[in-house]
Protein backbone atom coordinates (compact mmCIF):
# COMPACT_ATOMS: atom_id res chain seq x y z
CA UNK A 1 0.00 0.00 0.00
CA UNK A 2 1.93 3.36 -0.77
CA UNK A 3 1.08 6.37 1.86
CA UNK A 4 0.96 9.38 1.37
CA UNK A 5 2.97 11.82 4.66
CA UNK A 6 1.65 15.42 3.95
CA UNK A 7 4.27 17.81 5.78
CA UNK A 8 6.50 15.08 4.25
CA UNK A 9 9.31 17.35 5.26
CA UNK A 10 8.41 17.74 9.10
CA UNK A 11 10.53 17.17 11.77
CA UNK A 12 8.92 14.28 13.53
CA UNK A 13 8.69 12.22 9.81
CA UNK A 14 11.88 10.40 10.87
CA UNK A 15 10.09 8.91 13.30
CA UNK A 16 7.18 7.59 11.60
CA UNK A 17 9.97 5.99 8.88
CA UNK A 18 11.18 4.58 11.73
CA UNK A 19 8.41 2.70 13.32
CA UNK A 20 6.76 1.54 9.26
CA UNK A 21 10.33 0.36 9.05
CA UNK A 22 10.31 -1.73 12.50
CA UNK A 23 6.66 -2.96 11.27
CA UNK A 24 8.45 -4.03 7.34
CA UNK A 25 9.85 -6.89 10.17
CA UNK A 26 6.79 -8.28 10.76
CA UNK A 27 6.36 -9.42 7.62
CA UNK A 28 2.87 -8.58 6.82
CA UNK A 29 3.29 -4.46 7.10
CA UNK A 30 0.75 -3.46 5.04
CA UNK A 31 2.31 0.00 3.94
CA UNK A 32 5.35 -0.77 1.18
CA UNK A 33 5.84 2.44 -0.10
CA UNK A 34 5.96 6.10 0.86
CA UNK A 35 5.33 9.86 -0.98
CA UNK A 36 6.95 12.92 1.11
CA UNK A 37 4.87 15.68 0.10
CA UNK A 38 5.79 19.19 1.06
CA UNK A 39 5.30 22.84 -0.11
CA UNK A 40 9.40 23.52 1.44
CA UNK A 41 11.68 21.73 -0.89
CA UNK A 42 14.45 22.23 1.44
CA UNK A 43 13.10 20.50 4.07
CA UNK A 44 11.68 17.47 2.14
CA UNK A 45 15.56 17.46 1.10
CA UNK A 46 16.85 17.68 4.48
CA UNK A 47 14.25 14.70 5.99
CA UNK A 48 14.73 13.10 2.70
CA UNK A 49 18.95 12.41 3.54
CA UNK A 50 17.32 11.47 7.15
CA UNK A 51 15.72 9.03 5.98
CA UNK A 52 18.02 7.98 3.35
CA UNK A 53 20.55 6.69 6.27
CA UNK A 54 17.33 5.18 8.48
CA UNK A 55 17.07 3.08 5.29
CA UNK A 56 20.89 2.49 5.33
CA UNK A 57 20.92 1.29 8.60
CA UNK A 58 18.10 -0.93 8.39
CA UNK A 59 19.51 -2.78 5.29
CA UNK A 60 23.09 -3.15 7.01
CA UNK A 61 21.14 -4.58 10.16
CA UNK A 62 18.00 -6.64 8.54
CA UNK A 63 19.39 -7.52 5.16
CA UNK A 64 15.72 -5.92 4.23
CA UNK A 65 15.45 -3.43 1.48
CA UNK A 66 13.07 -0.85 3.66
CA UNK A 67 10.26 1.35 2.16
CA UNK A 68 10.64 2.91 -1.12
CA UNK A 69 10.18 6.50 -0.95
CA UNK A 70 9.75 9.47 -2.83
CA UNK A 71 9.68 13.38 -2.48
CA UNK A 72 6.66 15.64 -3.85
CA UNK A 73 5.97 19.18 -3.65
CA UNK A 74 2.75 19.20 -5.51
CA UNK A 75 -0.46 17.64 -3.60
CA UNK A 76 -2.24 16.85 -6.11
CA UNK A 77 0.65 14.29 -7.62
CA UNK A 78 1.05 13.24 -4.14
CA UNK A 79 -2.37 12.08 -3.67
CA UNK A 80 -2.26 10.28 -6.99
CA UNK A 81 -3.41 6.50 -6.35
CA UNK A 82 -2.48 6.58 -2.51
CA UNK A 83 -4.41 4.37 0.37
CA UNK A 84 -3.49 6.26 3.45
CA UNK A 85 -2.99 9.69 3.69
CA UNK A 86 -0.71 11.06 6.88
CA UNK A 87 -1.28 14.58 7.63
CA UNK A 88 0.57 16.62 9.42
CA UNK A 89 0.89 19.90 8.06
CA UNK A 90 1.24 23.53 10.24
CA UNK A 91 0.61 26.00 7.94
CA UNK A 92 2.50 29.06 8.48
CA UNK A 93 5.16 26.71 10.05
CA UNK A 94 7.08 27.15 13.55
CA UNK A 95 7.28 31.02 12.69
CA UNK A 96 3.45 31.04 12.71
CA UNK A 97 3.15 28.72 16.16
CA UNK A 98 5.36 31.56 17.33
CA UNK A 99 3.08 34.58 16.58
CA UNK A 100 0.14 32.26 17.79
CA UNK A 101 1.97 32.74 21.43
CA UNK A 102 3.13 36.08 20.95
CA UNK A 103 -0.15 37.87 19.77
CA UNK A 104 -1.68 36.15 22.99
CA UNK A 105 0.73 36.92 25.43
CA UNK A 106 0.75 41.05 24.17
CA UNK A 107 -2.80 40.73 25.05
CA UNK A 108 -2.52 39.54 28.31
CA UNK A 109 -3.94 35.77 27.76
CA UNK A 110 -2.40 32.42 27.44
CA UNK A 111 0.06 31.94 24.82
CA UNK A 112 -0.26 28.05 23.57
CA UNK A 113 -0.47 25.87 20.35
CA UNK A 114 -3.17 24.39 20.60
CA UNK A 115 -5.05 26.19 23.86
CA UNK A 116 -7.14 29.37 23.70
CA UNK A 117 -6.56 31.91 21.44
CA UNK A 118 -3.50 30.43 19.84
CA UNK A 119 -5.45 27.36 18.99
CA UNK A 120 -8.26 29.96 17.96
CA UNK A 121 -5.78 31.83 15.27
CA UNK A 122 -4.20 28.52 14.27
CA UNK A 123 -7.76 26.90 13.56
CA UNK A 124 -8.57 29.42 11.46
CA UNK A 125 -5.58 29.55 9.08
CA UNK A 126 -5.32 25.80 9.04
CA UNK A 127 -9.05 25.06 7.90
CA UNK A 128 -9.21 26.48 4.17
CA UNK A 129 -5.78 24.31 3.93
CA UNK A 130 -7.42 21.24 5.32
CA UNK A 131 -10.08 22.03 3.32
CA UNK A 132 -7.95 22.10 -0.11
CA UNK A 133 -6.77 18.80 1.44
CA UNK A 134 -10.23 16.75 1.94
CA UNK A 135 -11.77 17.76 -1.41
CA UNK A 136 -8.17 17.24 -2.97
CA UNK A 137 -8.26 13.34 -1.21
CA UNK A 138 -11.95 12.92 -2.73
CA UNK A 139 -11.08 13.71 -5.78
CA UNK A 140 -7.41 11.98 -6.30
CA UNK A 141 -7.97 9.05 -3.83
CA UNK A 142 -11.38 8.54 -2.93
CA UNK A 143 -10.61 5.37 -1.29
CA UNK A 144 -8.09 6.63 1.00
CA UNK A 145 -8.44 6.83 4.62
CA UNK A 146 -6.74 10.19 6.15
CA UNK A 147 -5.27 9.75 9.25
CA UNK A 148 -5.04 13.12 10.28
CA UNK A 149 -2.53 14.62 13.19
CA UNK A 150 -2.59 18.43 12.11
CA UNK A 151 -3.18 20.44 14.98
CA UNK A 152 -5.68 21.60 16.07
CA UNK A 153 -6.15 17.89 15.40
CA UNK A 154 -10.08 17.78 16.71
CA UNK A 155 -11.24 20.82 15.24
CA UNK A 156 -9.38 19.98 11.70
CA UNK A 157 -10.84 16.45 11.83
CA UNK A 158 -14.01 18.06 12.02
CA UNK A 159 -13.62 20.22 9.36
CA UNK A 160 -12.47 17.52 6.77
CA UNK A 161 -15.41 15.04 8.15
CA UNK A 162 -17.75 17.72 6.59
CA UNK A 163 -16.30 16.40 3.19
CA UNK A 164 -14.49 12.98 3.77
CA UNK A 165 -17.19 11.73 6.23
CA UNK A 166 -15.75 9.00 8.44
CA UNK A 167 -12.95 8.41 6.49
CA UNK A 168 -10.84 10.75 8.54
CA UNK A 169 -9.32 9.57 12.02
CA UNK A 170 -7.71 12.43 14.13
CA UNK A 171 -4.68 11.20 16.61
CA UNK A 172 -2.84 12.70 19.21
CA UNK A 173 -0.78 10.50 21.82
CA UNK A 174 -1.72 12.61 24.72
CA UNK A 175 -4.45 10.13 25.75
CA UNK A 176 -2.53 6.93 25.35
CA UNK A 177 0.29 8.74 27.11
CA UNK A 178 -1.65 9.46 30.15
CA UNK A 179 -3.22 5.76 30.13
CA UNK A 180 0.06 4.16 30.07
CA UNK A 181 1.45 6.41 33.13
CA UNK A 182 -1.54 5.54 34.97
CA UNK A 183 -1.16 2.03 34.72
CA UNK A 184 2.59 1.86 34.96
CA UNK A 185 2.24 3.78 38.49
CA UNK A 186 -0.23 0.87 39.33
CA UNK A 187 2.53 -1.80 38.49
CA UNK A 188 0.00 -2.52 36.02
CA UNK A 189 1.24 -3.77 31.99
CA UNK A 190 -0.77 -0.84 30.29
CA UNK A 191 -1.28 -3.06 27.42
CA UNK A 192 -3.60 -5.08 29.29
CA UNK A 193 -5.56 -2.11 30.56
CA UNK A 194 -8.88 -0.85 29.51
CA UNK A 195 -9.05 2.76 29.15
CA UNK A 196 -12.06 4.65 29.73
CA UNK A 197 -11.47 8.34 28.64
CA UNK A 198 -13.75 10.92 26.67
CA UNK A 199 -14.14 14.23 25.77
CA UNK A 200 -12.30 16.36 22.81
CA UNK A 201 -8.51 16.43 21.10
CA UNK A 202 -6.21 17.97 24.65
CA UNK A 203 -9.52 18.40 26.55
CA UNK A 204 -10.40 14.72 28.07
CA UNK A 205 -10.06 12.81 31.10
CA UNK A 206 -9.96 9.55 32.36
CA UNK A 207 -12.27 8.32 33.72
CA UNK A 208 -11.94 4.74 34.32
CA UNK A 209 -8.58 2.01 34.42
CA UNK A 210 -9.90 -1.78 33.84
CA UNK A 211 -7.73 -4.74 34.56
CA UNK A 212 -9.14 -8.20 35.16
CA UNK A 213 -12.70 -6.58 35.05
CA UNK A 214 -12.14 -4.12 37.86
CA UNK A 215 -11.55 -0.16 37.47
CA UNK A 216 -8.36 0.45 39.08
CA UNK A 217 -8.42 3.87 39.20
CA UNK A 218 -9.99 4.51 42.51
CA UNK A 219 -6.97 2.71 43.65
CA UNK A 220 -5.25 4.75 42.03
CA UNK A 221 -6.93 8.32 43.64
CA UNK A 222 -6.32 6.72 46.76
CA UNK A 223 -2.51 6.29 46.59
CA UNK A 224 -1.04 9.35 47.24
CA UNK A 225 2.59 7.75 46.51
CA UNK A 226 1.36 6.29 43.42
CA UNK A 227 0.05 9.06 42.07
CA UNK A 228 3.24 11.36 42.92
CA UNK A 229 4.63 8.76 40.45
CA UNK A 230 4.09 10.13 37.39
CA UNK A 231 3.47 13.70 35.57
CA UNK A 232 -0.07 14.35 35.62
CA UNK A 233 -0.30 13.32 38.98
CA UNK A 234 2.31 15.99 39.63
CA UNK A 235 0.92 18.22 37.23
CA UNK A 236 -2.68 18.48 38.90
CA UNK A 237 -1.86 17.08 42.18
CA UNK A 238 -3.57 14.57 44.44
CA UNK A 239 -6.20 16.52 45.98
CA UNK A 240 -7.37 17.94 42.83
CA UNK A 241 -7.61 14.67 41.00
CA UNK A 242 -9.38 12.79 43.99
CA UNK A 243 -11.63 15.93 43.91
CA UNK A 244 -12.06 15.47 40.21
CA UNK A 245 -12.27 11.88 40.18
CA UNK A 246 -10.54 11.05 36.92
CA UNK A 247 -7.05 11.83 35.50
CA UNK A 248 -7.12 15.15 32.95
CA UNK A 249 -5.41 15.28 30.15
CA UNK A 250 -2.25 16.76 30.13
CA UNK A 251 -3.82 19.87 28.25
CA UNK A 252 -5.96 20.70 31.09
CA UNK A 253 -3.49 22.19 33.29
CA UNK A 254 -3.98 25.58 30.94
CA UNK A 255 -7.78 25.40 32.50
CA UNK A 256 -7.09 23.98 35.98
CA UNK A 257 -4.11 26.26 36.39
CA UNK A 258 -5.32 28.77 34.31
CA UNK A 259 -3.48 32.07 35.69
CA UNK A 260 -0.32 30.22 36.97
CA UNK A 261 0.54 28.21 33.79
CA UNK A 262 -0.19 31.68 31.66
CA UNK A 263 1.62 33.76 34.46
CA UNK A 264 4.88 31.33 34.17
CA UNK A 265 4.81 31.39 30.16
CA UNK A 266 4.78 35.51 30.83
CA UNK A 267 7.12 35.75 33.22
CA UNK A 268 9.69 33.40 30.91
CA UNK A 269 9.22 35.78 28.23
CA UNK A 270 9.28 38.81 30.09
CA UNK A 271 12.97 37.89 31.25
CA UNK A 272 13.69 37.55 27.83
CA UNK A 273 13.19 33.83 27.42
CA UNK A 274 11.89 32.17 24.83
CA UNK A 275 7.99 30.76 23.96
CA UNK A 276 7.92 26.80 23.02
CA UNK A 277 7.42 27.80 19.29
CA UNK A 278 10.61 30.33 19.63
CA UNK A 279 13.09 27.22 21.20
CA UNK A 280 11.57 25.15 18.76
CA UNK A 281 12.13 27.42 15.98
CA UNK A 282 16.03 27.41 17.23
CA UNK A 283 16.27 23.77 17.46
CA UNK A 284 14.63 22.95 14.14
CA UNK A 285 16.19 26.19 11.97
CA UNK A 286 19.91 24.79 13.19
CA UNK A 287 19.17 21.30 11.71
CA UNK A 288 17.68 22.23 8.74
CA UNK A 289 20.08 24.62 8.08
CA UNK A 290 23.19 22.26 9.46
CA UNK A 291 21.37 19.41 7.13
CA UNK A 292 21.43 21.13 4.05
CA UNK A 293 25.19 22.10 4.26
CA UNK A 294 26.14 18.60 5.72
CA UNK A 295 23.81 15.83 4.48
CA UNK A 296 26.14 13.29 5.23
CA UNK A 297 25.28 14.16 9.05
CA UNK A 298 21.81 14.96 8.60
CA UNK A 299 20.58 11.54 10.69
CA UNK A 300 23.00 12.32 14.00
CA UNK A 301 22.30 16.30 13.32
CA UNK A 302 18.33 15.26 13.58
CA UNK A 303 18.52 12.89 16.44
CA UNK A 304 19.93 15.21 18.16
CA UNK A 305 17.68 17.92 18.01
CA UNK A 306 14.80 15.88 18.51
CA UNK A 307 16.51 14.52 22.01
CA UNK A 308 16.46 18.41 22.85
CA UNK A 309 12.85 18.70 21.93
CA UNK A 310 11.75 15.90 24.11
CA UNK A 311 13.95 16.81 26.82
CA UNK A 312 12.30 20.22 26.72
CA UNK A 313 8.99 18.88 26.25
CA UNK A 314 6.31 20.99 28.17
CA UNK A 315 8.75 22.85 30.53
CA UNK A 316 6.59 25.75 30.65
CA UNK A 317 3.94 23.53 32.69
CA UNK A 318 7.12 22.15 34.58
CA UNK A 319 7.92 25.32 36.12
CA UNK A 320 4.45 25.93 36.65
CA UNK A 321 3.86 23.21 38.71
CA UNK A 322 7.24 22.39 39.77
CA UNK A 323 9.98 19.48 38.88
CA UNK A 324 7.44 17.64 36.67
CA UNK A 325 9.66 15.32 34.86
CA UNK A 326 8.54 13.27 32.01
CA UNK A 327 9.76 10.13 32.45
CA UNK A 328 12.24 8.48 30.25
CA UNK A 329 10.24 5.10 29.01
CA UNK A 330 7.44 7.90 27.80
CA UNK A 331 10.19 9.40 25.76
CA UNK A 332 10.90 6.35 23.46
CA UNK A 333 8.10 4.59 21.86
CA UNK A 334 4.50 4.86 22.77
CA UNK A 335 4.54 8.28 20.81
CA UNK A 336 2.09 9.54 17.83
CA UNK A 337 4.08 7.52 15.66
CA UNK A 338 3.08 4.35 17.41
CA UNK A 339 -0.51 5.60 17.71
CA UNK A 340 -0.32 6.45 13.78
CA UNK A 341 0.89 3.50 12.52
CA UNK A 342 -1.80 1.16 15.01
CA UNK A 343 -4.42 3.44 13.15
CA UNK A 344 -3.03 2.25 9.80
CA UNK A 345 -2.37 -1.75 10.50
CA UNK A 346 -5.80 -2.01 12.14
CA UNK A 347 -7.27 -0.54 8.85
CA UNK A 348 -5.10 -1.68 6.48
CA UNK A 349 -5.06 -5.19 7.67
CA UNK A 350 -8.44 -5.35 9.13
CA UNK A 351 -6.88 -5.78 12.58
CA UNK A 352 -9.19 -4.78 15.16
CA UNK A 353 -7.59 -2.20 17.53
CA UNK A 354 -9.30 -0.38 20.74
CA UNK A 355 -7.73 3.24 19.94
CA UNK A 356 -8.49 6.37 21.33
CA UNK A 357 -8.79 9.02 18.14
CA UNK A 358 -11.16 11.83 17.06
CA UNK A 359 -13.94 10.73 14.98
CA UNK A 360 -17.60 11.46 14.54
CA UNK A 361 -19.73 11.39 17.91
CA UNK A 362 -22.81 9.19 16.73
CA UNK A 363 -23.59 9.00 19.95
CA UNK A 364 -21.03 8.19 21.91
CA UNK A 365 -21.28 10.88 24.25
CA UNK A 366 -24.63 12.28 25.53
CA UNK A 367 -25.64 15.71 24.85
CA UNK A 368 -23.61 16.72 21.76
CA UNK A 369 -24.61 15.82 18.08
CA UNK A 370 -23.86 13.49 15.85
CA UNK A 371 -21.65 15.32 13.81
CA UNK A 372 -19.10 16.83 16.50
CA UNK A 373 -15.65 15.70 16.29
CA UNK A 374 -14.71 13.72 20.21
CA UNK A 375 -12.00 11.73 21.38
CA UNK A 376 -13.31 8.28 22.59
CA UNK A 377 -12.11 4.90 22.50
CA UNK A 378 -13.06 3.96 18.76
CA UNK A 379 -12.61 -0.02 17.89
CA UNK A 380 -10.79 1.01 14.57
CA UNK A 381 -11.00 -2.24 11.93
CA UNK A 382 -11.24 -2.13 7.72
CA UNK A 383 -14.42 -0.46 8.82
CA UNK A 384 -12.71 2.47 9.86
CA UNK A 385 -12.72 3.94 13.62
CA UNK A 386 -16.54 2.93 15.00
CA UNK A 387 -16.97 5.46 18.66
CA UNK A 388 -17.55 3.17 21.79
CA UNK A 389 -20.32 3.91 23.82
CA UNK A 390 -18.97 5.96 26.77
CA UNK A 391 -20.10 6.64 30.03
CA UNK A 392 -21.86 10.08 30.29
CA UNK A 393 -19.85 13.06 31.20
CA UNK A 394 -20.22 14.83 34.16
CA UNK A 395 -22.09 18.07 34.70
CA UNK A 396 -18.34 20.07 34.82
CA UNK A 397 -16.73 17.99 31.95
CA UNK A 398 -19.67 18.40 29.66
CA UNK A 399 -20.23 22.05 29.62
CA UNK A 400 -16.09 22.69 29.34
CA UNK A 401 -16.71 20.57 26.61
CA UNK A 402 -19.59 22.36 25.54
CA UNK A 403 -17.95 25.78 25.68
CA UNK A 404 -14.91 24.34 23.96
CA UNK A 405 -16.45 22.57 21.14
CA UNK A 406 -19.05 25.89 20.68
CA UNK A 407 -15.96 27.51 19.76
CA UNK A 408 -14.49 25.15 17.56
CA UNK A 409 -18.25 25.47 15.80
CA UNK A 410 -18.05 29.35 15.57
CA UNK A 411 -14.36 28.59 13.48
CA UNK A 412 -15.40 26.66 11.33
CA UNK A 413 -18.33 29.34 10.76
CA UNK A 414 -15.61 32.22 10.00
CA UNK A 415 -13.40 30.27 7.43
CA UNK A 416 -17.10 29.09 5.73
CA UNK A 417 -18.33 31.96 5.38
CA UNK A 418 -14.92 34.46 5.35
CA UNK A 419 -16.54 36.39 8.25
CA UNK A 420 -15.02 38.02 11.16
CA UNK A 421 -18.24 38.30 13.49
CA UNK A 422 -18.08 34.34 14.07
CA UNK A 423 -14.25 34.83 14.78
CA UNK A 424 -14.68 37.66 17.22
CA UNK A 425 -17.53 35.20 19.09
CA UNK A 426 -14.78 32.16 18.81
CA UNK A 427 -12.52 34.38 20.49
CA UNK A 428 -14.73 35.85 22.99
CA UNK A 429 -16.45 33.14 24.01
CA UNK A 430 -13.76 31.01 24.73
CA UNK A 431 -13.31 29.91 28.74
CA UNK A 432 -9.50 31.07 28.81
CA UNK A 433 -10.61 34.99 27.24
CA UNK A 434 -11.98 37.27 29.91
CA UNK A 435 -13.23 39.89 28.50
CA UNK A 436 -14.69 40.89 24.42
CA UNK A 437 -12.28 43.98 24.52
CA UNK A 438 -9.94 41.06 24.57
CA UNK A 439 -11.00 39.24 22.19
CA UNK A 440 -11.20 42.04 19.68
CA UNK A 441 -7.69 43.04 20.53
CA UNK A 442 -7.04 39.12 19.67
CA UNK A 443 -8.75 39.04 16.30
CA UNK A 444 -7.29 42.60 14.95
CA UNK A 445 -3.79 41.46 16.54
CA UNK A 446 -3.77 38.20 14.69
CA UNK A 447 -5.22 39.61 11.55
CA UNK A 448 -2.16 41.89 11.14
CA UNK A 449 0.03 39.46 12.39
CA UNK A 450 -1.03 36.71 9.20
CA UNK A 451 -1.75 38.65 5.99
CA UNK A 452 -3.14 35.11 4.41
CA UNK A 453 -5.81 36.13 7.24
CA UNK A 454 -7.37 38.80 5.92
CA UNK A 455 -7.67 36.50 2.82
CA UNK A 456 -9.48 33.91 4.49
CA UNK A 457 -11.94 36.97 7.06
CA UNK A 458 -12.46 39.33 3.71
CA UNK A 459 -16.10 40.45 5.80
CA UNK A 460 -16.82 41.99 8.79
C1 LIG B 1 2.07 16.43 21.76
C2 LIG B 1 0.68 16.76 21.33
C3 LIG B 1 0.71 17.51 20.01
C4 LIG B 1 1.54 18.75 20.16
C5 LIG B 1 2.91 18.41 20.69
C6 LIG B 1 3.66 19.64 21.09
O1 LIG B 1 2.65 15.53 20.86
O2 LIG B 1 -0.12 15.63 21.17
O3 LIG B 1 -0.60 17.81 19.62
O4 LIG B 1 1.67 19.41 18.94
O5 LIG B 1 2.84 17.60 21.83
O6 LIG B 1 4.98 19.31 21.39
P1 LIG B 1 6.15 20.32 21.04
O7 LIG B 1 7.39 19.55 21.29
O8 LIG B 1 5.94 20.71 19.59
O9 LIG B 1 5.94 21.48 21.96
MN1 LIG C 1 -2.03 16.24 20.36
Amino acid sequence: MRLAILGGGGFRVPLVHRALLADTLRGDAPITEVVLCDTDARRLRAIGAVLDRQRDAHRAAHGEPGLAVRAETGLAAALDGCDIVFSAIRVGGMPGRVLDERVALAAGVLGQETVGAGGISYGLRTLPVAGEIARTTAERAPGAWVVNFTNPAGLVTEAMSAVLGDRVIGICDSPVGLGRRAARALGLDPAGVGLDYAGLNHLGWLRGLHADGRDRLPDLLADEAALSSFEEGRLFGPSWLRALGALPNEYLHYYYMARESRASIAETVAGGGETRGEQLVDQQEAFYRDAAARPAEAYELWDRARLEREETYMADNRRAAGGVERDEEDLDGGGYEQVALAVMRAIARDEPARLIVNVRNRGAIAGLDGDAVVEVPCLVDAAGAGPLAVGALTGHQSSLVQAVKAVEREIVDAVRTGSRTPALRAFATHPLVDSVATARTLLDGYLKAFPELERVLPRP
